[in-house]
């Protein structure tokens, strides 16, 4: 494996070798074990054309507690505000020898675009509607954690599909692992394409959630959507928004999911987003675990 692009990539071996190889890392960071030598000498470039909280943080702190270098690039205070191409950009970081460059960008496909560019590995941290890899395999790592298995395990996934890069890795990645999805949302929040996706759909959140053993709530993508799609936020929220009264009908061992960032009071209700069912802090800091193994099997393990 040179390239993480896509989830649909990995079979059930490879991406179980990363989920085993993040649980293998997990304790480094703590007091014991701060760092390890693994990448030292390496350089990964965080490429950065869209806003991010979790995964830029996350992808930089996996690559210092593997010991590698790490360029932080931001397209907003770049040259790309010159006219610069994504290409002479990337060509550029290259010459200064990137071993791995960690894309995010607005258009689906620019992380493919990027691999016949660069002699490196590319991670592909979020292209436009497409993939989110990292954040599928984090997902799963975490339903792994606290349920114990993932095979026969039902996934709901409930919201903004339409513009969702973490719907479609998931999708990709837990029927790869044996999970069942479902999709929840608005018939105008589904793309044209879902009923080819290996899921099923469902347009009623009250008929899925007591059989389920994980629900994923997303964000609607506001800043995606064009006005004939946007639902009033009462509207979303009454029939497709996570409360109190919904969590109480899942089964009680079931966990609440959300990649983040979270609008609290739209998809998910304060009261659910602070409740010990609901996984968000701990997806964050798996994020890095995981990471570190991505990281490691690309540029640094056999
Ligand atoms: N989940 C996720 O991708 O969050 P960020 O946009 O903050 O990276």
């Amino acid at each position: 494996m040179r390239h993480l692009l896509s989830t649909g990539d990995l079979s059930r071996d490879e991406a179980t070798l990363i989920l085993d190889t993040a649980a293998e890392l997990a304790q480094v960071g703590d007091r014991s074990v701060k760092k390890l030598p693994t990448l030292r000498g390496r350089t990964v470039v965080n490429l950065f054309y869209e806003d991010s909280t979790r995964t830029r943080t996350s992808f930089e702190l996996a690559a210092k507690r593997l010991s590698a270098d790490v360029i932080n690039f931001s397209a907003k205070g770049s040259s790309v505000s010159k006219g610069e191409s994504l290409k002479d950009t990337a060509l550029t970081l290259q010459a200064m020898g990137a071993d791995a460059v960690v894309i995010r960008h607005g258009a689906s496909g620019a992380a493919h675009r990027l691999a016949h560019w660069v002699d490196g590995s590319v991670l592909n941290a979020g292209d436009g509607t497409h993939e989110h890899p990292t954040q599928a395999l984090l997902d799963a790592y975490t339903m792994r954690d606290r349920l114990g298995r993932l095979d026969g395990l039902r996934v709901a996934v409930v919201g903004d599909i339409l513009h969702s890069r973490v719907a479609r890795s998931n999708v990709l990645l837990l029927t790869t692992l044996g999970a069942h999805v479902t999709l929840v949302a608005p018939p105008t929040l589904l793309p044209v394409s879902v009923h080819t996706w290996p899921c099923e759909v469902s347009y009623d959140l009250d008929d899925v959630l007591p059989k389920s053993d994980v629900v994923m709530m997303l964000r609607v993508q506001a800043e995606r959507m064009r006005d004939s799609f946007f639902p009033s936020v009462r509207e979303y929220s009454r029939n497709y928004g996570l409360d109190g009264e919904r969590l109480g009908r899942m089964p009680s061992d079931a966990i609440v999911m959300h990649p983040g960032p979270m609008v609290r009071g739209m998809e998910i209700s304060a009261e659910v987003a602070d409740s010990p069912r609901c996984t968000v802090t701990e997806q964050v800091a798996n994020g890095v675990s995981l990471r570190m193994a991505v990281l490691y099997l690309l540029l640094g393990g056999s």
